[in-house]
């Protein structure tokens, strides 16, 4: 533990990993009774990326991600400090963040998994500048992702055609209190709305032949989720917690130059921009290539503007995520 002089924190890097393997909605509706009209107009998916080899797990996007996130920031994998990763569906229930920390070589780094479904990334890197601003670690990777094609249920076409397999990456690091491109943030919980979106373990008595005694053991369920409530939780919370953020940091939603929403579905972005007032230019929506993706969404579509040079210096980016808890979190940056 270092002194609690505050300090600034900055992104310095991303990194992005995508399956190979592509699904689009003509071949999901061969899988269930669906449409390529009903996803795209319902939800603006028209394809999604899933992790079809079974020697390969989320780890295998994570290391991948991280390692290109750690190649830009040119950075050794030595350096990092601490790795959160943000995840639902780890390899290990124990957590996944500690075989990534040993893959990449970070033998340095403290490594956690952290759950906060579709907000991991956006919770991920606000736990991150805790350790940033009071200088207790100097350099930390924050990882976003998911496998949720492992946990649908394929034959529920009101889920199976939403999510996608990811993840991304960032490398956030300490930087003095002039240079701080956080500017405000804001994460939530409603716990009362939990089981709107849930993958719930369900027990069975497991019997033991010893006296008395019961013991109960069982299996997680699949995703199951009230689809018109959650859309009606996210295109009411989002653009208030993000206008709550603007408050807190002097800024009206004019100074937005990017939008970089979590991607569940097309129709939820261009609410919360029309509540808002902001042009949809300003909206990064890559979510037509990958459906939704989960904690992966927002470092994914981050580093796919990055790399398609949308985002400049001094742009101001608002991330916002939302999901199951119900869970939701908005943080203000200066790129
Ligand atoms: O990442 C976490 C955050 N998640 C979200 O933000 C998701 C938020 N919710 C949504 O995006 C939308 O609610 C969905 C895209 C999931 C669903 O859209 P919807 O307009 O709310 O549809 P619905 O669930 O109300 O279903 C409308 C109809 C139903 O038929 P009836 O009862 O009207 O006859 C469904 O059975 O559409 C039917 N339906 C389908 N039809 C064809 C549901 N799924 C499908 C499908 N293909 N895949």
């Amino acid at each position: 533990m270092k002194s609690l002089m505050i300090q600034g924190a900055k992104i310095i890097a991303t990194g992005s990993a995508i399956p190979s393997f592509k699904l689009s909605n003509d071949e999901m509706s061969k899988i269930v009774e669906t449409s390529d009209e009903w996803i795209s107009s319902r939800t603006g998916i028209k394809e999604r990326r899933l992790l079809t080899e079974k020697s390969q797990s989320i780890n295998d996007l994570a290391i991948s991600a991280s390692q290109q996130a750690l190649e830009k920031a040119s950075m050794d994998p030595s350096e990092v400090d601490l790795i959160i990763l943000a995840t639902s569906s780890p390899s290990d229930l124990f957590g996944s963040a500690s075989r990534i920390q040993f893959e990449i070589g970070a033998k340095n780094a403290v490594a956690f998994d952290l759950t906060a479904a579709c907000s991991g990334f956006v919770v991920g890197l606000v736990t991150a500048f805790q350790f940033l601003q009071t200088n207790t670690y100097r350099n930390i990777l924050v990882i976003g992702a998911d496998v949720l094609s492992q946990w649908v249920d394929w034959s529920d076409r009101s889920t199976c055609i939403l999510f996608g397999d990811a993840a991304g990456a960032a490398i956030v690091q300490s930087c003095s209190s002039i240079h701080n491109s956080i500017l405000s943030f804001k994460i939530n919980t409603d716990g009362k709305y939990a089981s709107h979106l849930s993958i719930s373990y369900e027990k069975s008595l497991h019997k033991l032949s010893v006296g008395n005694l019961k013991l109960y053991q069982g299996a997680f369920k699949h995703v199951y989720m009230n689809g018109r409530e959650v859309y009606k939780f996210a295109v009411s919370q989002v653009p208030l917690s993000i206008l709550s953020c603007l408050e807190a940091s002097n800024m009206s939603v004019q100074d937005i130059d990017w939008l970089v929403l979590h991607q569940a579905n097309e129709r939820i972005l261009t609410a919360v921009a029309e509540k808002l007032s902001i042009s949809s230019k300003k909206i990064i929506s890559n979510l037509s290539k990958y459906g939704n993706t989960s904690a992966a969404s927002i470092p994914l579509a981050l580093d796919e503007a990055i790399k398609e040079h949308k985002i400049s210096d001094n742009d101001i980016v608002v991330i916002a995520g939302f999901g199951a808890g119900l869970t939701w979190g908005t943080i203000i940056l200066r790129w």
